[in-house]
């Protein structure tokens, strides 16, 4: 059984969807002045939109979880937040997906109330319908069952996190992992294949190293004893 439902996602496919996403925009019939992306994950989606939408003014807005110290409860919060005068403007606030929906629902209110717009709409390339508490003004793809989708420029941040999680909480991963048994394991918690990360497997193990979360001694991983206390 997979434990984390993971779908690799292609550049191909993000232009097909934005392309997708921009047609479905164009198709009710509102125009936006000016597209917002909020980053880090709307940066890709909000150029591609720009381009086939031929809107000049882009901007952006980070909106990010905050795991708040004391808690394990996480919100959404604006960091380096700026004003600017976008009195008379249509905005478009655009992110990778709406997964909770908080980030993307903390940015248009952001938008809304900070800059003075005439109007701002929300869009996504994808939304998790069931669990998003905000449906985006415009999207792509519905999706139903909740998955982990790793986009082409997260490649590398996200295979070391899945890397990570192995070495911590795979109780084989203690007796050390050879790369053929690291490979294999890593299929067996994704679903996906190493092979379809290309050079960035390597990268990630060897970063791993490099930080000390995992230790490397005759030709085998392990998880470093800072990596299984913290
Ligand atoms: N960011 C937040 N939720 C996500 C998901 N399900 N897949 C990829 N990136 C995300």
């Amino acid at each position: 059984m997979v434990k984390v439902p993971t779908k690799l996602v292609s550049w191909e496919e993000i232009v097909e969807w934005a392309i997708g996403l921009g047609k479905k925009i164009e198709a009710s019939g509102w125009h936006p002045d000016m597209i917002v992306a909020v980053a880090r994950g709307g940066y890709v989606p909000a150029r591609l939109l720009c381009d086939y939408l031929g809107v000049t003014d882009l901007l952006s807005v980070q909106s990010q979880h905050w795991v708040e110290a004391a808690r394990a409860a996480q919100k959404a919060i604006i960091r380096n937040a700026f004003s600017i005068d976008a009195r008379g403007l249509r905005v478009l606030v655009i992110d990778d997906i709406v997964d909770t929906g908080e980030t993307l629902a903390l940015a248009k209110e952001f938008i809304g109330k900070a800059w003075g717009p005439e109007e701002v709409r929300t869009a996504a390339l994808q939304w998790i319908s069931p669990v998003a508490k905000f449906k985006p003004d415009y999207y792509y793809i519905e999706v139903k069952d909740w998955t982990w989708f790793q986009y082409p420029w997260t490649r590398l941040e996200d295979l070391m996190q899945f890397m990570e999680r192995i070495f911590k909480e795979d109780e084989r991963a203690r007796a050390g992992l050879s790369d053929e048994e690291l490979r294999s394991l890593f299929r067996e918690w994704y679903g996906v294949g190493p092979e379809d990360f290309g050079s960035y497997w390597q990268l990630a193990i060897e970063r791993l190293v490099g930080e000390g979360k995992v230790d490397f001694r005759d030709g085998k991983y392990y998880p470093s004893r800072g990596l299984l206390r913290g």
